[in-house]
């Protein structure tokens, strides 16, 4: 199969690309593959895909927050970019959202059929990449997904393991809940999904749901460090507005036999190959 990979550089990206290596994929990242770029519409036709999957995004939430015209430019303008692209090129089109285009108020897991309601810039410009897909797109998977992390990223494992090799302590929110994605995981159901031909919205996520503080505990405690002082707080200060408790029923996946394990076992098999 041929395929274009846009953000081949990110989390996703990398983990696509090992579990594509089979394949005939492009990669695609900055500066050449620059999606805010218009050109990158006759790039993507010149390519000829068969698929084309589209990872590259502005995942900075704050920094979304903060400058709302580069996170519209990125996510919104950049995503019409691809799918005009995709569209001109005859491929499929799999477009990667998010968790944050819902506002979780609600205590029950939202599947595909609720209708979003995005809280931050971040959220908004996400559902506005969506909205170009099904506007300009046939054949499209849009998946959504959730609290991403995989090798090579700049993630909250990560930042989790760094803020506790410099300070005694640590304080994480316990009141903000949400679904560890193992990228590794996410990316074999993504190869799977591609397949299908099954267009349509789907939501992908690790099972379970966690809080930030859940979450922080069993980094520690994998990294051997179970003891390590962290506390939990009811708040967290920031740019953004996140959902509370934003969990993805991952309903249209199950029902074509797509399913992903338990976020616990995401963040094992992470550290089983984490290095450093
Ligand atoms: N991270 C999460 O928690 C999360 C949660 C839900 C959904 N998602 C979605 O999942 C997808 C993959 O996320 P990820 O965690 O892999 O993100 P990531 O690691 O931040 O990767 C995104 C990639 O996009 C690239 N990029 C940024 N602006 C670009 C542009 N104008 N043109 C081309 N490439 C550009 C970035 O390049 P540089 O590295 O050079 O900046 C980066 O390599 C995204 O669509 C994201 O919205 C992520």
């Amino acid at each position: 199969m041929r395929i274009a990979l846009t953000g081949a550089r990110g989390q996703l990206g990398r983990s696509l690309q090992q579990i594509l290596r089979h394949e005939k994929v492009t990669p695609l990242s900055l500066p050449e593959g620059d999606v805010t770029d218009p050109a990158i519409c006759d790039r993507l036709a010149d390519l000829k895909p068969e698929v084309v999957l589209h990872a590259a995004a502005m995942t900075n939430v704050d920094g979304c927050e903060l400058n709302p015209e580069a996170a519209y430019r990125v996510n919104a303008l950049g995503t019409r970019n691809v799918a005009l692209g995709a569209r001109k090129a005859g491929a499929d089109l799999l477009y990667v959202s998010t968790d944050y285009v819902f506002d979780g108020q609600t205590d029950t897991p939202y599947w595909e059929f609720d209708v979003p309601r995005p809280l931050s810039v971040y959220g908004k410009s996400k559902l506005a990449g969506e909205d170009f897909v099904r506007h300009l797109m046939d054949r499209y998977y849009i998946v959504r997904t959730a609290w991403v992390y995989g090798p090579g990223g700049k993630n909250f494992v990560e930042k989790v393991l760094s803020l506790a090799s410099e300070r005694p302590s640590l304080s994480m929110v316990a009141t903000e809940f949400g679904s560890p994605t193992y990228t590794v995981h996410l990316a074999e159901a993504l190869a799977r999904l591609i397949r299908t031909r099954l267009y349509g919205t789907y939501h992908l996520t690790n099972t379970g749901l966690c809080s930030r503080y859940a979450f922080a505990q069993a980094i520690l405690r994998l990294s051997g460090q179970p003891e390590y002082p962290l506390q939990a707080s009811t708040s967290y200060p920031r740019p953004a507005p996140v959902p509370a408790r934003a969990e993805l029923r991952n309903f249209c996946a199950a029902e074509i036999g797509i399913t992903l394990p338990p976020w616990e076992e995401g963040l094992e098999a992470y550290f089983q190959t984490r290095e450093g």
